[in-house]
């Protein structure tokens, strides 16, 4: 890519700006997955900045046909859409539906599949017609819509399976006192091959992941370094299924609304090359604390202070990135070099710039060079 990213880490880079001009640097059939949460078409008006309702399709459009341009064939995108009312009625909006409609039969994506992501810890909204004239339910469900470039992307459900239930785990242990094999009124076959342990279930296209990260070190110190937290996050799980099923290892993922980080965070817990693309610098640049667990706060500090005035131009040694609290304090110690990925067309194809190379680098270790930029 031409442009600088703020920062970078051994698998991913973060660059500030507009996505429709980041991504016209990007070769087209060059990214495996698009992971993303746009900003909502909703009634209030949100800090992050939200475009009117009635023009957001167009708007969102123009990024829709980006992003087809630039994902392989095999690739897929997926768009987390938040529900929203009409401004003063208790009718909802259309605009997630329409989005739909416009992306497969204006772009040419496909429905892969439509998600639903569930988030019980929700507060009840809106106001108006929930909580004071009680004539709507809670809203607490996201649409997420998996398209594809083609009708085939890659994708494997073998990779997200589900716990089993208690009652299924019973019926593994001991199938014949659960069910005789025979072709079901539903067309199904239950086959005595039924109570195999598959090592989990199939998953459901809804997804129960809670928002609630209270606990979170990017909250935790947004907190202590007081800076603004991003108000609109996604939990890290909702993109690291997507990643999951839908890319393998070293593939890259983009975010073209970033906010947080959270796909870019989630994506380097799961060996995946990333780019991230934000317009606000500040939300950028708070960012980068998701990959400095292990680092003080004063370190944290300077880090940011730099980011966020433009003027570093330097590299630390440890990022450390996990789902899990650290652990691995010796691990977070090991001092890992490696350069940037995607530096350069070359690099962005997967070339191997050797002059770009140092020793040292561990391709498996979960700790990674951060490099920010002057
Ligand atoms: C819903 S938030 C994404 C939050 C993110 N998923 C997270 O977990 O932090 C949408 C983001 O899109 C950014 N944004 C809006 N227009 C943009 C554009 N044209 N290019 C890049 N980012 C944009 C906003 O600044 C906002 O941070």
């Amino acid at each position: 890519m031409r442009s600088k990213p703020l920062y970078y880490t051994k698998r991913g880079q973060a660059y500030v700006g507009d996505s429709l001009e980041l991504m016209a640097e990007l070769p087209d059939n060059s990214v495996d997955l698009v992971m993303t949460s746009p900003p909502f078409a909703l009634r209030r008006q949100k800090t992050y900045g939200n475009v009117g309702e009635t023009e957001y399709v167009d708007w969102i459009k123009l990024f829709g046909k980006e992003v087809f341009r630039v994902l392989k064939e095999t690739g897929s995108f997926v768009l987390d859409l938040g529900g929203a009312y009409r401004s003063g009625v208790p009718s909802r909006s259309l605009y997630n539906f329409r989005v739909l409609l416009a992306f497969c039969d204006e772009i040419g994506f496909h429905l892969a599949e439509d998600f639903y992501w569930f988030n019980p810890a929700k507060l009840p909204s809106p106001i108006e017609w929930v909580n004071k004239r009680k004539i709507r339910a809670k809203d607490s469900v996201n649409t997420v819509w998996w398209f594809s470039k083609t009708a085939f992307p890659k994708a494997d459900v073998r990779k997200v399976l589900a716990p089993y239930s208690d009652r299924m785990k019973k019926l593994i242990e001991d199938p014949e006192s659960f069910y005789k094999p025979k072709k079901r009124p539903s067309g199904h076959d239950i086959s005595a091959g039924f109570g195999k342990n598959n090592g989990g279930a199939i998953p459901a296209n809804l997804l129960s992941i809670p928002n609630t990260d209270s606990n979170s070190s990017y909250l935790r110190l947004c907190e202590e370094l007081g800076l603004q937290r991003h108000p609109a996050r996604f939990p890290a799980e909702l993109p690291a299924f997507f990643i999951k099923m839908l890319t393998d290892e070293k593939d890259i993922v983009l975010d073209i609304f970033a906010g947080s980080n959270t796909t870019g965070f989630s994506a380097e817990a799961l060996n995946r090359k990333w780019l991230s693309f934000e317009l606000d610098q500040q939300y950028l640049a708070a960012s980068v604390i998701r990959f400095l667990e292990g680092y003080s706060v004063e370190e944290i500090r300077e880090i940011l202070f730099k980011l966020q005035i433009n003027q570093s131009n330097f590299e630390l040694g440890k990022i450390y990135c996990s789902f899990e609290p650290v652990k691995a304090t010796k691990q977070r110690r090991q001092h890992i070099i490696q350069p940037s990925l995607f530096s350069t067309e070359d690099d962005f194809i997967g070339k191997n710039n050797s002059k770009n190379v140092q020793q040292g680098a561990s391709p498996d270790d979960n700790s990674a060079t951060l490099h920010c930029r002057r």
